[in-house]
């Protein structure tokens, strides 16, 4: 049984959902503050239990020493444990909420049903939009402007950090400061609406040079194409939902798909980036994404729906 326990429990750490291995300044803050937590709740837990058992064994006369195991571990062990806990939390606060670089660049981020609009803002005032995907650079702290353009969402990237609410008609301002590179998962943590489990997100962490390179990338225009797919996409009303920077697509209503084929996943995390992934996601999308504004797109013909397919696969 132990081994099964923390088995599970290591397997629930190495997840790519964990707050327990810590990849960023924040969620380094916010697991020390657990494991103090735990600490604290097992020592109050170990010795209310060991009174216990010395209450129920001995016989003692002295009315004196009772009620001095009555306040000791009723009243003086759970006030210092407790206390000590406050001040650690405490000291932990202005570290989750610093601001971010000054000057530098800003994300804004929109929850909608069931997807995140990510805006970026570079220092030299180039401004890009993309989907359910984060690119930050190691070791610096970005500005994140958090929205929401219809209900509550709460962004959450446990590896990196807390959770952050995004209110319609707030903007709540928060950074991030990822402290090794890789990619991490994010998940809205309030609930929004039928697909609210399936409005995930990625959050690529890179080098800076890498960072810079991307952001360059992600600026450009889409790549002209005279493929099929393009006329499929530009002739079945795509366009009035989605915007392809560089094209007469300029639909604001759904993601922004200029780059869509280098992204991690497609959907907000519900199928993976591939040829195959954007059929299924063409054809059954009400199935995958539950009260979705997207119409499925069956009236297509297999040839136009494999090369619409490829054509945004190709988007890179
Ligand atoms: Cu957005 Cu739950």
């Amino acid at each position: 049984m132990p081994a099964v326990v923390a088995s599970s429990l290591a397997l629930a750490c190495e997840s790519p959902l964990s707050a327990l291995s810590p990849a960023g300044s924040q969620a380094q803050e916010i697991a020390t503050l657990f494991w103090w937590m735990v600490a604290g709740a097992a020592l109050i837990w170990a010795v209310v239990n060991g009174l216990a058992l010395y209450a129920i064994r001995s016989r003692p006369r002295d009315p004196r020493k009772t009620r001095l195991f009555i306040i000791g571990g009723g009243a003086v062990l759970p006030t210092a444990v407790l206390t000590v806990l406050l001040i650690v939390g405490l000291g932990r606060v202005p570290g989750l909420f610093a601001p971010g670089e000054a000057g530098g660049p800003v994300v804004r981020i929109s929850g909608e049903q069931w997807w995140w609009r990510v805006q970026y803002q570079m220092d030299d005032g180039t401004q890009f939009e993309l989907a359910n995907e984060l690119y930050l650079p190691v070791g610096r702290r970005l500005s994140l402007v958090l929205e929401s353009a219809d209900v509550i969402h709460s962004f959450w990237v446990p590896s990196l950090g807390g959770k952050m609410d995004l209110i319609p008609g707030r903007m709540n301002r928060w950074a991030l400061e990822p402290t090794r590179t890789g990619v991490f998962m994010g998940i809205c943590a309030e609930y929004c609406g039928l697909s609210h489990a399936k409005m995930m997100l990625h959050v690529v962490v890179v080098e800076p040079s890498a960072f810079e390179a991307w952001a360059e990338r992600q600026a450009a225009d889409a790549a002209p194409a005279q493929v099929p797919g393009a006329r499929v996409f530009a002739t079945n009303g795509c366009p009035a939902c989605h915007t392809l920077r560089g094209t007469t697509a300029k639909g604001v209503i759904g993601p922004d798909l200029t780059h869509v084929g280098g992204r991690v996943a497609i959907g907000a995390g519900v199928l993976p980036n591939t040829e195959k992934g954007f059929r299924e996601w063409l054809l059954e999308v009400a199935r995958l994404k539950p009260g979705v504004h997207m119409p499925t797109f069956d009236m297509l013909s297999d040839t136009e729906l494999s090369e619409l397919a490829s054509y945004l696969e190709g988007l890179e």
